[in-house]
């Protein structure tokens, strides 16, 4: 049942922190707080690259996965939708890893993407929510998130429980690879294991977040920006809008926007900003001075120490808990899912089941 929530959305929005939790605890050892994988048929430490491939929301984890591929363990990532993946003839060099992301693990292009990368003989790992299923049969490890049933049709927890594997996997990838210290390590995984209860406070935020809602809710198109990490972010808080709303969003990355999406900017298309402290917020926060110069109204996510900063530019702040900048986009995502439900409570949508959504989608 939905424990006295109004919808399975909202439930499960709220299983955020238990779900990262969880999954997180079977990939730590808590006695040496280090990352244990399970046996892998392969050796990490020497697969030339990695191929990310996913649909959906799954996609977004991925490519939050390939900053943490990237800069943490120096590995090579190409990162494509599966629907474009399966149709692309990739040179991969045998012994390669081929990274599937899937709640359902019954996506059909995803499960073409995974075929494809074994008739390359790619050594293929799959991150999935459910463990019976057909990616987990054709795949040679499975990393499961341990998020529980997702009945609402949006994805929302699934998506938390990946980035805390791929993260994970980034990690044991980095010391394998000799990119990650020891030292660096017991960091890492401290912030992680910090996370659940961090996503625990973001629920104070409900308010202000409704304020935002209040906003979206009367418009027309709104505009999701994020850079760095934070981009796939505004990737996954734009489509759940369109999901549960229908309210039409597009995400930019914030450098991108100059690009032609400013055209847009006026003070009718609100502007959804993820914007975490971090190296890359000056950058954002020009280019979100840039939109409120041409009338933009600004809604921004950031954390308590970007918050002071952002006060004076934008309309309505919302200002979650500061973390490592590794795991931000772990959090930051909570709120912009619980934007779009909230938008979605306001335009009356029947959120736990969109219209023309399938939960798994199993034909091409
Ligand atoms: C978004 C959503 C979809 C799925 C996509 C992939 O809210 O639910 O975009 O993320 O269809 O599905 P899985 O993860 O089952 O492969």
């Amino acid at each position: 049942g939905k424990d006295g929530y109004r919808h399975y959305m909202e439930k499960e929005l709220h299983e955020h922190p238990v779900v990262i939790g969880q999954t997180l605890q079977r990939l730590i050892d808590p006695a040496t707080r280090r990352v244990v994988l399970p046996d892998l048929p392969f050796d990490l430490a020497s697969v030339p690259r990695a191929v990310v491939t996913a649909c959906g929301s799954a996609f977004y984890a991925g490519m939050i996965g390939r900053y943490w591929l990237e800069g943490i363990a120096r590995l090579p990532v190409d990162i494509d939708v599966a629907s474009e993946m399966r149709y692309r003839d990739p040179p991969l060099t045998p012994g390669g890893l081929g990274l599937l992301i899937s709640q359902s693990g019954e996506t059909a292009d995803t499960l073409a993407a995974l075929r494809g990368m074994r008739a390359r003989q790619q050594h293929i790992v799959s991150v999935l929510n459910v463990e019976q299923s057909t990616i987990a049969r054709e795949s040679d490890v499975v990393l499961g998130t341990v998020a529980g049933p997702e009945i609402s049709v949006a994805s929302t927890k699934a998506f938390t429980a990946q980035l805390s594997v791929l993260a994970c996997l980034a990690i044991a990838a980095g010391r394998l690879r000799g990119t990650v210290s020891a030292e660096r390590e017991q960091e890492m995984v401290a912030a992680l294991l910090d996370l659940p209860s961090r996503a625990s406070e973001v629920f104070d935020q409900a308010p202000a977040i409704r304020e935002m809602a209040a906003v979206v809710a009367n418009a027309r198109d709104v505009l999701y920006l994020g850079r760095g990490s934070s981009f796939p972010v505004a990737l996954e808080g734009a489509l759940k809008l369109k999901e549960v709303s229908y309210i039409h969003a597009e995400a930019y990355a914030a450098g991108e926007m100059k690009h032609g999406p400013i055209s847009l900017i006026d003070q009718t298309v609100p502007i959804v900003a993820t914007v975490p402290s971090g190296p890359l917020f000056e950058k954002t926060v020009s280019n979100l001075q840039e939109a409120r110069a041409r009338g933009g109204r600004l809604l921004v996510f950031t954390d308590t120490k970007g918050a002071e900063r952002l006060r004076g530019l934008a309309e309505i702040v919302v200002a979650i808990p500061t973390v490592d900048e590794f795991t931000s986009p772990v959090l930051q995502t909570i709120p912009v899912q619980m934007l779009a439900y909230e938008v979605a409570l306001l335009k009356g949508t029947d959120v736990d089941q969109p219209r023309n959504l399938a939960k798994s989608v199993t034909v091409e």
